[in-house]
């Protein structure tokens, strides 16, 4: 059953043409989905709208909470730009999607300590933002996303500005947190290998639309699968959805 469905959505910025046109996807619960395309295809738009940031023109947007009493939509967005509040703590940015409705209890504190372990940041929780390197920033912004447990989790290209080495580990940990949590994911990335190694289906965006669905069924994620053949084919079979020339031999 799906978590998030898109269907027959249009969308345009008043006064320009449309950026998403006739839209149509199915997030079903549990899944991880990424979605690739050219730069200025309408990805951000498509996360926004399904964050409910961006209302459609036309169309419908139906989003099914797991947890009926969540506050706000239940939906945890993380952006390119990892947008810390550098006058609060780490442990108080990520405590931030709570600090906004209430106090946050005895056990969110522990809850946001238990993130901050999991991301290698236990002992940067009383630092603030400008204290941190970049990729430390950007698991900030990931714990931030998912302290209050979302049903679905958006990520619009969040590892774009890190190195190789420091985007594999996120992946990892994202795969792994997501994992524990059960959480459904819809993940922004340019990135062919990273979005082969991530999703269990990569949704190939063109002219604002899902133009084709591509299931990735690798027999592990394992840090070696990216040097496996099966990873190369996906790869390949993404890159020709995207009408990307093969480099000459
Ligand atoms: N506020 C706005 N007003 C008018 N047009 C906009 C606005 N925001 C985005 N657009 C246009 O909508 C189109 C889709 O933008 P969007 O940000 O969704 O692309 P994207 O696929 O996320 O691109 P990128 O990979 O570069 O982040 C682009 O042509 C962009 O210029
Ligand atoms: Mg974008």
């Amino acid at each position: 059953m799906s978590i998030l469905s898109l269907r027959g959505v249009h969308f345009a910025f008043p006064g320009w043409p449309p950026t998403v046109a006739d839209a149509n996807l199915e997030v079903a619960e549990g899944a991880f989905h990424c979605l690739v395309g050219r730069s200025g295809c309408g990805k951000t738009t498509l996360l926004k709208l399904a964050a409910g940031l961006l209302a459609p023109d036309s169309g419908e947007i139906t989003f099914r909470t797991r947890h009926p009493q969540a506050p706000g939509r239940d939906i945890g967005f993380v952006f390119q730009a990892p947008n810390l509040l550098e006058w609060r703590t780490v442990v108080d940015n990520v405590l931030l999607p709570v600090a906004l409705h209430r106090r946050p209890t005895t056990g969110e504190h522990e809850r946001a300590a238990k993130l901050l372990a999991q991301l290698g940041l236990a002992d940067h929780a009383q630092k603030h933002p400008g204290q941190l390197s970049g990729g430390q920033q950007s698991r900030v912004a990931l714990a931030r996303a998912l302290i209050l447990r979302p049903s679905l989790l958006l990520l619009d290209e969040p590892f774009a500005a890190l190195d190789a080495i420091t985007r594999e580990e996120l992946q990892r940990d994202l795969l792994r947190m997501r994992r524990e949590a059960g959480t459904t994911v819809l993940f922004v990335t340019h990135d062919i290998a990273e979005a082969v190694y991530l999703a269990d289906r990569v949704d190939v965006v063109e002219s604002g639309r899902i133009a084709q669905e591509i299931p990735i069924a690798l027999s592990s994620r394992s840090a070696g699968i990216r040097y496996s053949e099966e990873f190369g084919r996906h790869c390949a079979r993404v890159r020709d959805a995207l009408h990307l020339e093969a480099v000459p031999a």
